[in-house]
């Protein structure tokens, strides 16, 4: 294509969106502008579907009424950016395309400027042409988005936003920013770090929330905060996480737990139905921690569907089988019952046991089928008739169905058991389309980490214990070693934070926080958070805290993981107009990459790497 000499451009101030046009405009005259999406030249007609952001209309250059305008057409590609005049005109019937909003009507050009030439794109744009792999998708992210599919995630995304700010504008909200070059955040995850030029040796950390800002923001008398907030976090990254992501964060003062809750229940059942359509139960369910894992094995559980777990220590004492009754003596034995289960062939068990050896450190995966004749199985040898009788009734099994144990180590008996209840629950079709909201309440303060011998924060170290079990933790502050007695006593503390699950991806959480510095003191030290580390790390927090701070509470809501759900797209990649690939790459731009020798000398760094 040789570049002509350059049209005027048209009068941008006429143009009209391709979507807006239909039969009232019949006989008009139109100025649109956009891509070509498609052409189809049928020898003397030329048709070239235009699209914009709003959809699609049909243009046709016709040899018969402008020879010299259909020479002129006949070159435009895929991508090409154009700019047509036209006159609007009623389709014959037989031509009405009822799929197209604009299927009724088409544009007959009587000018058309050619604003840019583009290469062909190395991704199909049509989703009738199939999709290309992520990788090229990411790489030429602007083309991707051009896709409806996408186009339709940025704008449902804006809308879900949007929504949220009204919401939040009206229940007296402020938005305020908080500092993306930070000190360190305690979420748990590893910082991502910033050196600093003009402090030679010393480095900022990217938030990994604005936790303790927006804690300051209730010292500092905003009651009410919100951000739709930047997160960065550099952990292992998997479909639902990404380096980088985006919360709705709020934080209230002079609320307790079921004041944010009320808030965010009804803010969240609002921007889903208006940006996805969706009904989410105002008044979802709430199950505590205990329960969680009791019956799903897990802390976010899936609950549009039952299929709960099946508590067999008692009972394992009932059977001959060793490998139960010692499982059931030192750990847990919890069974799963899976409705229609007795299809599984013996290859299919077979690739279950290898997955949760494999994935869950079980060390076995033993299983009943219940047939019309009883229980069929290897170890029904070990299970007398009286005890046969009763795991059928306790499983609430028929025939037809499998019941499959895991015998362990608590942990291992939940992971093992939540993963296969998910699994097995898509593969049989148990699972139904619809959207299951949950607060999971009541979890424990603190969690026991093995390799420190101490106890650890389940959400973060400025979450307070419900206040009929503060006297445990500030009791147990005061002795320098824990008795075994105070550790059972410190793990049985439960926090005043809650969890938003929907349909088993956790998607937000929050808690009332510790308001006096003498307890967030107390928490510091049983983390084993040193007197100066704690001064060093979050000292600014704590001498705050000194200075008139109210009760208060909040919670985060993770934007790309409700799109994701709301959207049903498999990953929050699909959501996000820039991702990262799960190796934390942005193969748009090249990011991470090198850095020239000048910049880092600036910084007083030097690599020890060796470049790739
Ligand atoms: P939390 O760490 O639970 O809480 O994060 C809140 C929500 O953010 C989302 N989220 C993520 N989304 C995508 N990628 C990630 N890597 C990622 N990590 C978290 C989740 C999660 O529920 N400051 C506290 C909130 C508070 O206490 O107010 C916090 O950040 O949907
Ligand atoms: P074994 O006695 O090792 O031959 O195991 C008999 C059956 O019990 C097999 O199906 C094993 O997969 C299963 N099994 C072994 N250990 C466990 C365990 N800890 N929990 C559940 N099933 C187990």
């Amino acid at each position: 294509m040789t570049s002509s000499a350059p049209h005027p451009l048209p009068d941008f101030s006429h143009r009209r969106e391709c979507n807006s046009i239909d039969l009232g405009d019949d006989q008009k005259e139109v100025l649109v502008c956009g891509w070509v999406f498609r052409y189809r030249d049928q020898g003397g007609v030329l048709f070239i579907d235009l699209r914009d952001r709003s959809g699609v209309v049909q243009v046709v250059f016709d040899m018969a009424l402008d020879a010299e305008l259909l020479k002129k057409a006949d070159v435009l590609r895929g991508e090409d950016v154009v700019a047509i005049q036209g006159v609007v005109r009623k389709r014959a019937p037989q031509a009405v395309n009822p799929k197209l909003a604009t299927g009724a009507i088409e544009i007959v050009a009587r000018s058309l400027t050619l604003l840019n030439k583009a290469k062909p794109s190395p991704i199909p744009l049509d989703e009738h042409e199939g999709t290309a792999s992520e990788e090229l998708r990411l790489e030429y992210r602007y083309l991707d988005l051009r896709r409806k599919e996408m186009q339709e995630a940025l704008r449902v995304r804006h809308e879900f936003i949007r929504s949220v700010r009204n919401f939040l504008d009206g229940e007296g909200f402020w938005e305020i920013e908080t500092p993306i070059l930070n000190k360190s955040t305690p979420e748990g995850a590893r910082d991502f770090l910033v050196p600093s030029r003009l402090n030679v040796g010393e480095f900022y950390a990217l938030p990994q929330s604005p936790q303790i800002f927006k804690q300051l923001l209730m010292v500092a008398g905003t009651e009410k905060y919100y951000q739709i907030a930047r997160c960065f976090r550099d952990e292992d990254l998997r479909r639902d996480r990404q380096p980088e992501f985006t919360q709705i964060d709020l934080e209230m003062s002079f609320v307790d737990k079921e004041i944010v809750m009320r808030l965010t229940e009804r803010m969240i059942q609002r921007a889903a139905k208006t940006a996805f359509g969706i009904q989410i139960d105002d008044r979802p369910e709430r199950i505590t921690y205990r329960d969680a894992m009791e019956l799903y094995g897990n802390d976010k559980p899936d609950t549009r569907f039952a299929m709960q777990l099946i508590e067999l220590g008692a009972w394992a004492q009932t059977t001959e089988f060793q490998v139960f009754r010692k499982a059931a003596e030192t750990g847990r034995l919890k069974a799963l019952s899976v409705p229609g289960g007795a299809s599984l062939s013996r290859k299919d068990i077979d690739d279950l046991t290898e997955w949760v050896k494999q994935d869950f450190k079980a060390k076995g995966l033993a299983w009943v089928k219940v047939t019309e004749n009883g229980l069929e199985s290897l170890i029904t040898k070990f299970l007398p008739e009286a005890a046969q009788k009763e795991l059928v009734r306790l499983a609430n099994a028929k025939p037809g169905d499998i019941i499959f144990f895991a015998g362990d180590r608590a942990d291992v008996v939940f992971a093992t058991l939540s993963a296969l209840r998910l699994r097995l629950g898509e593969k049989m079709g148990l699972i139904p389309d619809t959207y299951k909201a949950l607060w999971v309440v009541d979890f424990p303060l603190f969690d026991w980490d093995y390799d420190s011998a101490s106890v650890v924060s389940v959400h973060h170290p400025f979450t307070a214990p419900v206040p009929e079990d503060q006297h445990i933790v500030l009791d147990a502050q005061k002795s320098e070693s824990l008795s075994e007695e105070t550790q059972k006593a410190l793990l049985g503390v439960r926090s005043n934070a809650y969890d938003f699950v929907l349909n088993g991806v956790e998607i937000g959480g929050g808690s009332i926080r510790i308001h006096d510095a003498a307890m967030q003191q107390a928490i510091f030290r049983l983390l084993k958070i040193s007197d100066e580390e704690a001064q060093s790390r979050f000292g600014f927090l704590l001498k705050g805290l000194e200075f008139g701070a109210p009760p208060h509470g909040g919670l985060a809501f993770g934007v790309d993981r409700v799109l994701m759900l709301g959207l049903k797209r498999a990953s929050i990649r699909d959501v996000m107009a820039f991702p990262k690939t799960q190796k934390g790459t942005c193969l748009l731009s090249g990011a991470p990459s090198q850095v020239d020798e000048k910049q880092l000398r600036e910084l007083s760094l030097k690599s020890t790497a060796r470049p790739k």
